[in-house]
């Protein structure tokens, strides 16, 4: 059986200012109106052959949304795991992992999603999944790797080693580095040997916990204990709060993936884009003929490229280009459309203010 994973703790702050700390971009209808990602998410996997319902691991001040996300799209789930704070995705994983061979007293292959991307093309990213699924079984921590298009900074690179005999589009990771300076970046690029990491994983709970062990047996040991003295409410599992604190915060890729030797990876080619920005956004979306994506109340004169969200005000553009303009009741953030991703520095000066 394939179990999905879902980690819905992000804050998503380059999203700014629709995206905010109790409704992060995860939980908002950014590409179609009617799903937010989250649902989106879960409803890419419709149709996978032996899925069961999925676990979440969320933020516990965000509990009641994702009740009602998944209820409003009629799912079902193994487990809601609540952190008191977030202490990034590799305890995320961990617990989810332990949780689900208590649960079901077997060893599950888990499919781990993050909550906030976009795929265009399902049936390719469902084949791949098929794909990754063999390899799991077969004891691989499975990447799905993305053709990189530039030298972004962001991401964890998977340099391909040999082809997995025996497999279809399958490959050893040779090397996976997460979050290069550009300099390194950019020769991984030129090199034509890496891939993007895309941040989805398959592997089985216990080949996982096995390699955490080995690599962060710190980070094991606080997830056993905060899963152990965890609160069953419900829904929802709280995990126990000074347990939970003491643990390390460590992402899967520095923690786990940089190090192993069991990964392999099998090419993702379907449209991924993990909507990190303003920019990305108006990418995935749908465009007008002038190439804007406007969504409220928005009119426009000799004005293209651009991206506007507006919330109740009436918003106009007249001559200009490449723009994000997004109206809030409280806020409203003007930007270039390339320098999207400065829009973070807003949100740290915000939060250092207060
Ligand atoms: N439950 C939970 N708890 N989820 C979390 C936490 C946490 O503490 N921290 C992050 N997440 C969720 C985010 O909401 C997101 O869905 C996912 O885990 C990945 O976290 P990001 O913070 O967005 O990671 P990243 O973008 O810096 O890097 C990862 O994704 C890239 C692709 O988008 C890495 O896997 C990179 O290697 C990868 O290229
Ligand atoms: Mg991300």
């Amino acid at each position: 059986p394939i179990t999905p994973v879902i980690l819905s703790g992000g804050s998503g702050s380059r999203l700014w200012p629709v995206s905010r700390k109790l409704r992060p971009k995860q939980f908002l209808p950014l590409i179609a109106a009617d799903r937010t990602l989250f649902q989106s998410t879960l409803e890419r996997l419709e149709g996978i052959v032996d899925k069961q319902p999925a676990v979440i691991v969320c933020n516990e001040e965000h509990r009641f949304m994702v009740a009602e996300q998944l209820q409003s799209i009629g799912q079902t789930h193994q487990g809601i795991l609540l952190e008191p704070v977030g202490r990034n995705t590799a305890p995320a994983v961990a617990v989810a992992a332990l949780s689900l061979l208590e649960k079901t007293g077997q060893d599950p292959v888990m499919l781990v999603l993050p909550a906030d991307h976009v795929i265009a093309d399902v049936s390719a990213f469902q084949q791949a999944i098929m794909q990754a699924s063999s390899l799991a079984n077969q004891g691989y921590l499975v990447t799905f790797g993305i053709t990189p298009l530039s030298p972004e900074t962001g991401y964890g690179y998977i340099e391909q080693g040999e082809a997995i005999i025996g497999f279809d589009n399958a490959w050893q990771v040779a090397a996976f580095a997460e979050k290069p300076n550009v300099e390194i970046a950019t020769a991984y690029l030129n090199g034509g040997k890496h891939l993007w990491n895309s941040g989805i994983f398959m592997f089985k709970a216990s080949t996982f916990l096995h390699e955490l062990e080995t690599y962060k047996p710190e980070i094991l040991a606080a997830c056993k204990k905060t899963l152990a003295q965890a609160q069953h409410d419900l829904d929802f599992v709280r995990l126990d709060a000074g347990a939970f604190r003491e643990c390390p915060s460590d992402s899967i890729d520095y923690a786990v993936m940089e190090h192993t030797r069991h990964a392999a990876t099998v090419p993702l080619t379907a449209g991924w884009n993990d909507v990190g920005a303003w920019s990305a956004v108006w990418e995935v979306s749908e465009r007008d003929a002038a190439n804007n994506v406007l969504r409220g109340n928005v009119m426009t004169h000799g004005s293209g490229n651009n991206l506007v969200f507006t919330e109740d005000r009436l918003v106009t553009l007249v001559g200009v280009d490449d723009l994000i303009v997004i109206d809030t009741k409280d806020a409203t953030l003007v930007a270039h459309k390339s320098k999207a991703q400065d829009v973070k520095q807003i949100v740290n000066a915000l939060e250092a203010e207060g």
